[in-house]
């Protein structure tokens, strides 16, 4: 990358007549492998000295400069990094607080004040305050360093006591700097049907923006994560990479700005768009945790760190098992009755699942949800249809001896509704102009504390109704539309945020009021997808895309920052082409459910399901609760294999698949990673179609781990979406 050289000069060098008493202050922030170190400059501002590889002396930490040169010969820039950096400073660069106070001044200079360590779960918490030197005006920088798992955590409070509110413009989680030689992006695009899709820029001089306005359905153009590979493109086993993800279940932006002397940096936070916040005095205002890692061995690594702090510190019931299940969407859709219903739950024991789950089509009495025009908002049994309510479901369930998950989208309203009728200002929607309707619904209000108690009912009644209840699905399928807040009619620009801090509230107490109860996050497939939102959510639907071929890449691309713990895959009759065995392998690899009738599958194909269900229940420790090592990429090659190790390295499974085999192509042989060297490992095809021989070449035979992690396993073939399921089993 050709560096720009600048005739900046520093002029928070020059103004800094007198030394800040604090000045050289080192704040460390370390994990077993990385720092990031953070110093009062001279003039009393903090700035980022250092972030990458830990630094094994501690005289080096405290050595590094607080300005930051650009070239040897001293002849550029001396700014420095500032750690949080405000609008109207003399950086000239994206900031990431903008503020204007209560007198019209749009500039913040933020000081050290004082900083403190307090332990945290898993990890030591450091609270940095700043404050500016004319206005009451104070920042909190928090960070929660994960020293095992190379996590860092970092957010931001902002207040004041300033005499009238000030307006924040934009409030960003955090900021980070890398001075390298060049930065690669992978970003990960979306749209319905089309997670995940990872693809990769190099960044140059200037701004990259991804980011999304969507409000509830946030995620569903773009997800909240991102990969940067320093000084190449990422790869997956080498090569440092930085790989960050925003806890917020609605609008967000992150900014990547490479500025005139080649350096990053990277902006992390919520969405600004259309969101002026007027903040008052005392009023916190907490921005939402951006979570990293950094990895010095390729995403492979960074995947595995945050997979692990996932499951121990963040990810709803992360230690705990999962429910495999039967759900009834893609199978009846809104036609069932509790007749049909009864029969699928006699069919979800046939197959061998824990749960059946009903999905949407189930509520709805003056307007019956008979299809996704009517009935959203009237959380009510339709009796037509249903006449014994959901405990005669949950005694149908009892009878046929599986549990019972149900469905909702409890923020959401038809206009065809009685909630609608009844409560037209609880729904997010212009006063003044033609309604915009997604998918034939509404938003409601969250911001509305009304709001917020009628969505917390709905779980609660069902619940203190039928506490044998043991799952929801919660759905999100519109963004909002027509953004108008009726009941805060003076603080428009707020109701982004507000909508989405009103979720938490029912998620909080829905989670204090029945902590045991599993629930899956979905959003019209996986446009919900945000570690926040998985503090209340033991797993996310990652697509309503359950052909196997796009789900290979759906799951790669999920899977760089969420262990298969919290990705939910359905086998299903999308793709009919490819084999039930195709489908329930590839559905294998995250947590497993069906949604097809068993009248759709032979003989052989029930039983192969069937084998294979408890094939993944005997996996689960390497699948649910191990290390995920992606070892062929279907992004590049036209095969893909994945493998999970337990984390004793006894037990293991690798999945490989022949997606588009070229005649007679080179057919790569599978280098296993994550096993003992020194142990001896038996090699088994699993998931084989009743009848049919293995054609896996080292079938049952004893490898060391040594081996097969340098020589490896011949696995696949020339034959189209095909699939071979290999157990690694220590003797
Ligand atoms: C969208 C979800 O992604 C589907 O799985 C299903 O639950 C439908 N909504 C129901 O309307």
């Amino acid at each position: 990358m050709k560096r720009v050289l600048s005739i900046l000069s520093a002029t928070a060098i020059a103004t800094a007549a007198f030394a800040h008493p604090e000045a050289g202050k080192i704040i460390r922030i370390s994990t077993d492998n990385t720092d990031l170190i953070l110093k009062v400059g001279d003039n009393g501002r903090l700035y980022q000295t250092y972030l990458g590889p830990k630094l094994l002396n501690a005289d080096d930490a405290a050595g590094l400069g607080w300005a930051q040169y650009a070239a040897s010969d001293g002849s550029v820039s001396k700014r420095g990094w500032e750690a949080y950096s405000t609008s109207g400073n003399e950086d000239f660069f994206e900031p990431a607080l903008g503020v204007t106070h209560a007198d019209g001044n749009p500039t913040t200079y933020l000081y050290y004040v004082d900083s403190s360590e307090t332990p945290a779960e898993g990890g030591v918490q450091t609270n940095i305050r700043l404050r500016d030197d004319k206005y009451p005006f104070d920042v909190t920088l928090h960070y929660v360093a994960y020293p095992k798992e190379n996590v860092i955590k970092t957010w931001s409070e902002i207040k004041h006591q300033e005499k009238k509110p000030v307006t924040l413009s934009s409030f960003a989680s955090a900021m980070l700097y890398f001075n390298e030689m060049s930065y690669y992006l992978t970003e990960f695009s979306s749209d319905w049907a089309k997670e995940a899709q990872m693809s990769s820029q190099q960044l140059q001089f200037g701004k990259k923006v991804i980011d999304t306005k969507l409000g509830s359905r946030a995620a569903m153009h773009t997800h909240p994560f991102f990969e940067i590979g320093l000084n190449g493109p990422v790869k997956e086993n080498s090569g440092e990479v930085l790989m960050g993800t925003l806890g917020w279940t609605g609008n967000f932006r992150f900014t990547f700005e490479v500025d005139n002397v080649g350096n990053l940096r990277v902006i992390p936070g919520i969405n600004p768009y259309a969101s002026n916040y007027e903040l008052k005095a005392d009023e916190v205002f907490t921005t939402p945790e951006f979570i990293f890692t950094l990895s010095y061995d390729g995403s492979g690594q960074g995947s595995r760190n945050l997979h692990d702090w996932a499951r121990k510190y963040s990810l709803k019931d992360g230690d705990g098992s999962r429910l495999t299940l039967l759900n009834n969407w893609e199978n009846t859709a809104f036609d069932f009755d509790q007749d049909i219903l009864a029969e699928l739950m006699k069919e979800a024991k046939h197959l061998g699942v824990d749960m059946f789950l009903l999905d949407d089509g189930w509520f709805g009495n003056k307007y019956p949800r008979k299809d996704d025009h009517a009935g959203l908002g009237d959380w009510e049994v339709t009796h037509d249809k249903l006449p014994g309510g959901i405990a005669a479901l949950v005694k149908s369930a009892n009878d046929a001896d599986v549990k019972f998950g149900i469905w909702i989208e409890p923020e959401m309203v038809n206009p065809k509704s009685e909630l609608y009728e009844k409560h037209p200002d609880w729904v997010i929607e212009q006063p003044n102009r033609d309604t915009y309707y997604y998918r034939n619904q509404l938003v409601l209000d969250m911001s509305n504390p009304k709001v917020q108690d009628y969505v917390f009912d709905v779980v609660d009644n069902i619940l203190t109704e039928n506490p044998e209840v043991a799952y929801f699905k919660w759905d999100c399928n519109s963004p909002i539309t027509n953004i108008y807040s009726p009941y805060n009619k003076d603080k428009q620009g707020q109701l982004y945020i507000d909508h989405v801090r009103g979720i938490y509230n029912v998620l909080k107490r829905i989670k204090a009021k029945y902590p045991d109860v599993p629930m899956m996050l979905c959003s019209g497939g996986g446009a919900r997808c945000d570690y926040e939102a998985l503090k209340y959510f033991t797993e996310f639907w990652c697509s309503d895309n359950t052909d196997p071929v796009e789900r290979v890449y759906i799951q790669w691309g999920f899977s760089q920052f969420f262990p298969a713990k919290a990705m939910a895959a359905h086998v299903t009759s999308w793709n009919k082409n490819t084999s039930v065995k195709f489908r329930t392998d590839v559905a294998s690899m995250c947590k497993l459910g069906f949604d097809i009738g068993l009248k759709e599958l032979n003989a052989d194909e029930l039983a192969y399901c069937q084998q294979a269900i408890a094939n993944w229940k005997h996996l689960e420790p390497a699948i649910m609760d191990g290390e995920q090592y992606r070892l062929v990429s279907p992004y590049e090659s036209n095969h893909a294999a994945v493998e999970y190790v337990d984390k004793s390295k006894n037990m293991g499974v690798l999945f490989a698949y022949n997606l588009s085999p070229r005649y007679k192509e080179k057919l790569q042989r599978v280098k296993l990673q994550g096993l003992d060297p020194s142990k001896k490992y038996r090699v088994t095809e699993i998931n084989l179609m009743p009848g049919t021989k293995s054609k896996f070449a080292q079938n049952n035979k004893i490898f060391s781990g040594d081996y097969l992690m340098k020589v490896g396993l011949d696995v696949f073939s020339f034959a189209h979406n095909t699939s071979m399921v290999v157990e690694i089993s220590a003797q």
